[in-house]
């Protein structure tokens, strides 16, 4: 339960001053264009935004940037325009004063006799970059106990110290590139109960002084680079990233190449130098890197990245590979690809594990709208052009995911009249699935159509048709993809519930009006936790009751707190067993190929592990396929 509070409190900094922010420049080109009045009419046909012309063909990129093989990688012919950074926060929320307090309350907690924790004389604050910020964290207790406390994330390059008296200090000097406005929270525990919190956040306003020379030049320093696993005589490509908080570009040299390795600044993306090497012996690898500032070259950072190297043997797997033994079973066995694992290190096993073991894949995120159709008019197919080359040469199917969602959308459309949304729609799905309908087998033609309580979620697209949108995509994708299996995809649909009935209301009524619905997509985000068997057993026969096929569309089984690797194999096992058992279930995809870039990699969810080995649950999925009892 979450009860918001107000509070208001001082604080301690060198020099306060404050200013107006502009609105997003993308909000307001989106609107200019859309409105026409930039002149253009978006294109020479009636639509509304321009359809993909030649420049936004994507071009062949040089092997030097990407570990593929089997298929030539292409890109983007023109910047790569990036996934829209959702603004958090803006100067009106600045100027509304410190944010509530936000409670965690235990549940059945009686807060009348034990009021929660706060912190004494917190306010906003407003600084100049360069300039030092320090605000004094002193929790307190109604009832006089000492509570304790811990930040959420830290702001970068800052720091929140002990002052061993109850109190801590917040230290952080912004610079360049933290103008605008920042957050820091911090989370009281209430001393009688720690389950009991008061989460305070600050709002940190950032501006460029006038005379910048007064901000200090900060040393450059690389960005995270997480371990990896390779296999030996792998290409191996490290796109390595230098960052500058005063805003600039650095520059990256490696002193000490691997033998026979290239290092290369990236051509469209300055700040991203490209390591290509093929590491011929087996153990761990340590690159010093050095990043030097463009300003002041004696600025310098020196870090060190390490790559494991395992030899080939350690990479296979006894008995058969997924795929053969699905494919006896007229099963398709997928996972959703990680996009451009072409451009990881670790990229050649990726794609030599996936090509062993799966005859079926999807796009995990590069065909969301906000990838395909960042702006109106301009599409990024790239990406998604890859993957397709990829699944040909591996001999896959593609499942097209997603065309309609209520995420991932770009502002444009978010932005866009309300009476223009259905005509953005038909092109957007005109042209996505028109591109790509003799590659893709299977849509999941609306994503998540349903919120938890069974109504239809409040999407753009539903304020702009109502539950009519539903209807018309799936027409037209019909009409465009008149052989492709056409899917709703839905999570939290495996188990009784308001969404499983809202879902078989839903379908009744497609079928009723004869909308084009060719099956069902079963997320299964589960954990080790999901018990369910006999109510995701009868939604299955509800599906195919009405005559509509199954998919498993992203199945991952996280790790609960103390569950066994043992116990995460017998739900995918339990899983796979009921797909097998039901004639109308097409397909079982997890939701990632290794835990290294599982979107909930923190919960080990999925059959290969950080290092691509195999697991009990591949085991396990492995001997249910090679059961011909089932
Ligand atoms: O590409 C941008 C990058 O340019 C930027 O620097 C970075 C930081 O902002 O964000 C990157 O985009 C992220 C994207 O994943 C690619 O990594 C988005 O912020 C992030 O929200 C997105 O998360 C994806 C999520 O869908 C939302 O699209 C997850 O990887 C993906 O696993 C997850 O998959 C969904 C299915 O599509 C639908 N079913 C549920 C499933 C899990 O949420």
């Amino acid at each position: 339960m979450i009860i918001p509070l107000h509070m208001s409190q001082s604080f301690l900094i060198d020099n306060p001053r404050a200013r107006v922010a502009l609105p997003s420049l993308a909000a307001l080109f989106a609107l200019f264009v859309l409105s026409g009045c930039d002149g253009s009419s978006g294109s020479s046909d009636s639509s509304l935004t321009a359809g993909p012309g030649a420049d936004d063909q994507p071009i062949a990129e040089a092997p030097a940037f990407n570990t593929a093989s089997g298929f030539v990688v292409v890109r983007e012919p023109g910047p790569r325009l990036p996934v829209e950074a959702t603004v958090e926060y803006t100067d009106a929320d600045f100027d509304a004063g410190l944010p509530a307090i936000v409670l965690q309350v235990p549940d059945g907690f009686d807060t009348t006799t034990n009021l929660p924790p706060n912190f004494d004389n917190l306010q906003n604050v407003s600084v100049m970059a360069g300039e030092l910020v320090e605000v004094v964290y002193r929790p307190v207790d109604p009832e006089g106990e000492l509570p304790g406390m811990f930040p959420e994330e830290l702001l970068q390059g800052s720091s929140f110290d002990d002052n061993f008296d109850g109190t801590k200090t917040f230290r952080w000097r912004p610079l360049q590139m933290d103008v605008g406005i920042n957050a820091f929270t911090v989370t009281a525990l209430d001393p009688a109960n720690d389950s009991y919190r008061a989460s305070q956040t600050i709002f940190i306003k950032v501006e460029l002084p006038d005379d910048p020379s007064t901000i200090p030049n900060v040393a450059p320093m690389l960005d995270e680079f997480r371990p990896h696993t390779v296999r030996v005589n792998d290409p191996v490509v490290i796109e390595l990233k230098g960052i500058d908080l005063n805003g600039d570009t650095p520059i990256l040299e490696i002193p000490d190449l691997p033998v026979g390795g290239s290092f290369n600044q990236h051509p469209r993306f300055a700040e991203i130098y490209v390591l290509k090497f093929v590491p011929t012996t087996t153990g761990t690898l340590t690159i010093d890197v050095v990043a030097r500032d463009s300003i002041d070259s004696a600025l310098t950072a020196e870090e060190s990245i390490s790559i494991s190297v395992l030899a080939a043997s350690a990479f296979t797997t006894t008995g058969q590979p997924l795929r053969a033994l699905a494919e006896v079973r007229d099963l398709r066995i997928g996972f959703a690809a990680l996009q451009s694992f072409y451009h990881r290190p670790d990229g050649a096993i990726y794609a030599d594990i996936a090509e062993r073991e799966f005859n079926f894949v999807t796009p995990e995120n590069s065909m969301k709208m906000d990838q395909i159709n960042p702006e109106p008019g301009r599409f990024q197919f790239a990406a998604t052009d890859n993957l397709v080359s990829f699944a040909q040469s591996a001999d896959m199917t593609v499942h097209g995911h997603p065309i309609i969602w209520y995420r991932q959308l770009p502002n444009w459309i978010e932005q866009a009249p309300l009476t223009q949304v259905e005509q953005h729609m038909s092109e957007y799905i005109s042209r996505l699935m028109s591109r790509y309908k003799d590659d893709v087998t299977v849509w999941d033609v609306i994503n998540e159509p349903l919120a938890d309580n069974g109504s239809l979620r409040d999407s753009i697209w539903h304020k702009a048709m109502g539950e009519s949108y539903i209807d018309k995509a799936f027409a037209q994708a019909r009409a465009v993809a008149p052989d492709a299996q056409l899917l709703i995809n839905e999570f939290d649909i495996s188990m009784e519930g308001p969404k499983a009935t809202a879902l078989f209301a839903l379908i009744d009524r497609m079928q009723a009006n004869d909308i084009p619905l060719d099956g069902i997509g079963f997320q299964m985000h589960f954990f080790t936790s999901f018990d369910q068997f006999t109510e995701l057993e009868a939604n299955f026969a509800k599906v195919a009751e009405r005559d509509l096929d199954i998919y498993i569309t992203e199945l991952d089984v996280s790790l609960a707190q103390g569950a066994t690797l043992a116990q995460q194999a017998s739900v995918y096992e339990r899983v796979v067993s009921l797909c097998l058992a039901q004639p109308r279930c097409k397909a079982i995809q997890t939701w990632g190929l290794t835990d290294q870039y599982s979107f909930r990699s923190i919960f080990d969810p999925l059959l290969f592990n950080r290092s691509y080995q195999a697991k009990p649950a591949y085991t396990a999925v492995q001997g249910v396929l090679a059961d011909t009892t089932q």
